[in-house]
């Protein structure tokens, strides 16, 4: 089998990559581990930014979002038990995020994609990348017991941080950097009506939590918690408890509770690899690079890696220049590096860190009450989680 551009791994960057070049009528087809049930069952982010949305809109298929989404202009910060609202819409001039789920937007892709009849594999076991170094790199796969191989001119790494890609380039060409924290996430999903309109982040002496959601009536909760803590651990009445006392008073009183739908922990990460591109294969979203939730950006680094790669392939196809690819790891990592930053950063303001003592949490608090009393450090958070430009400092 021969395709233009074969894609490994069909998550948000995978199934948008695949749409966009299928608009720009370049053929692609993808190969997925898990079968959709499985890919659409994991609960992730749900925060997207205006380049998300007009990617999304750009591959056609922005419709549901449009409809179902919740247009955000701000978010506030609580600390010393008093909430602040950052207005990022004023202080952007103009620019909102969008709440819409990551589930949502790959059901949004996967639906398009079997519309329009293009070839995606699920339960593909044992891909492996060959010959990337050339000009004529292969994928081989098992299906049903069966060897498969696809001919291609481009491999497009889209399988996540724990995918084949990355682990396939050359150990002497590759330059991974990571920082791991010392605690995670308990995240809970519930049909409960979000405490609040817009998010809240807390610095709390108890640790951080976050109130997110999905619509008016599904919310997201996140806990910090010990890495050594256990889902089995958390009742779903444990979490609640915790959380109120992470709350200012009137979201306490406000705060309603219910059955969990889904419940996990996640670790925190921050993890870059360089560069993102080896000869013929090139790696996009988690494949590439980790962030810590914090900051909500790592389905939208994802998306902007994809950007940068599917202008070059249009480059390459149409204009027959290979400058757009040449410049796609540089492009997409100073990107990412900006996102990583940022992404640390607010991680370290917002969190306890085991063994820092109170001091750490004044020192915290004194730089969230420089930051929502000065324009200036309101903006910076602003303009960082509104998403920067696709062409900043370029
Ligand atoms: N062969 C085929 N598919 C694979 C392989 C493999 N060896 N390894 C991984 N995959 C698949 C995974 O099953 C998964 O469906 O690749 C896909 C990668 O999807 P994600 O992990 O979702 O990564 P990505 O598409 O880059 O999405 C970016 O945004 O919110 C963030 O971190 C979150 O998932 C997120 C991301
Ligand atoms: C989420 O809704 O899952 C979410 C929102 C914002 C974040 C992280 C996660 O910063």
């Amino acid at each position: 089998m021969r395709t233009q551009v074969a894609i490994i791994g069909a998550g948000p960057s995978g199934l948008l990559l695949g749409q966009l070049l299928h608009k720009a009528g370049i053929d692609a087809v993808i190969l997925e581990r898990q079968t959709g049930d499985y890919v659409l069952s994991r609960i992730r982010a749900g925060i997207l930014e205006q380049v998300c949305i007009d990617l999304m809109d750009e591959a056609g298929v922005g419709q549901r979002m449009h409809k179902e989404g919740l247009v955000h202009g701000g978010i506030d910060l609580l600390f010393k038990g008093q909430r602040h609202r950052i207005d990022m819409n004023q202080l952007t001039g103009g620019k909102n995020v969008m709440v819409y789920g990551q589930t949502e937007l790959t059901r949004d892709l996967m639906e398009a994609r079997a519309a329009a009849g293009l070839s995606t594999v699920y339960q593909a076991t044992n891909v492996q990348v060959h010959d990337f170094d050339g000009k004529n790199p292969r994928v081989t796969y098992e299906k049903n017991g069966q060897t498969h191989e696809i001919h291609c001119d481009f491999i497009a790494g889209c399988d996540g941080f724990h995918g084949v890609c990355r682990a396939s380039a050359p150990r002497s060409a590759i330059r991974e950097y990571e920082k791991v924290y010392p605690f995670g996430w308990l995240g809970l999903l519930s049909d409960t009506p979000p405490v609040h309109d817009e998010l809240i982040y807390a610095n709390s002496p108890r640790g951080f939590a976050l109130c997110s959601q999905r619509s008016h009536t599904r919310s997201r909760y996140y806990l910090q918690v010990p890495l050594t803590d256990k889902v089995e651990d958390w009742s779903d009445e444990a979490f609640w408890q915790e959380l109120r006392l992470r709350l200012d008073p009137e979201a306490r009183a406000k705060l309603v509770t219910g059955p969990s739908i889904e419940k996990s922990i996640a670790p925190l990460r921050s993890f870059v690899t360089e560069p993102l591109r080896f000869g013929r294969m090139f790696l996009a979203g988690d494949a590439g690079h980790i962030v810590p939730p914090t900051g909500a950006k790592g389905l939208n680094l994802a998306a902007t890696d994809v950007k940068y790669l599917y202008n070059g392939l249009v480059e390459y196809y149409q204009d027959k220049s290979e400058a757009g690819i040449d410049r796609y790891s540089e492009l997409a990592l100073k990107r990412i590096w900006k996102a990583e930053r940022f992404s640390w950063w607010f991680t370290s303001l917002m969190h306890r860190f085991p063994g820092e003592g109170e001091i750490a949490q004044k020192f915290q608090e004194a730089e969230l009450d420089y930051l929502i009393h000065s324009e200036a450090g309101a903006r910076t958070i602003a303009e960082n989680y509104v998403g920067l430009p696709l062409d900043f400092g370029q």
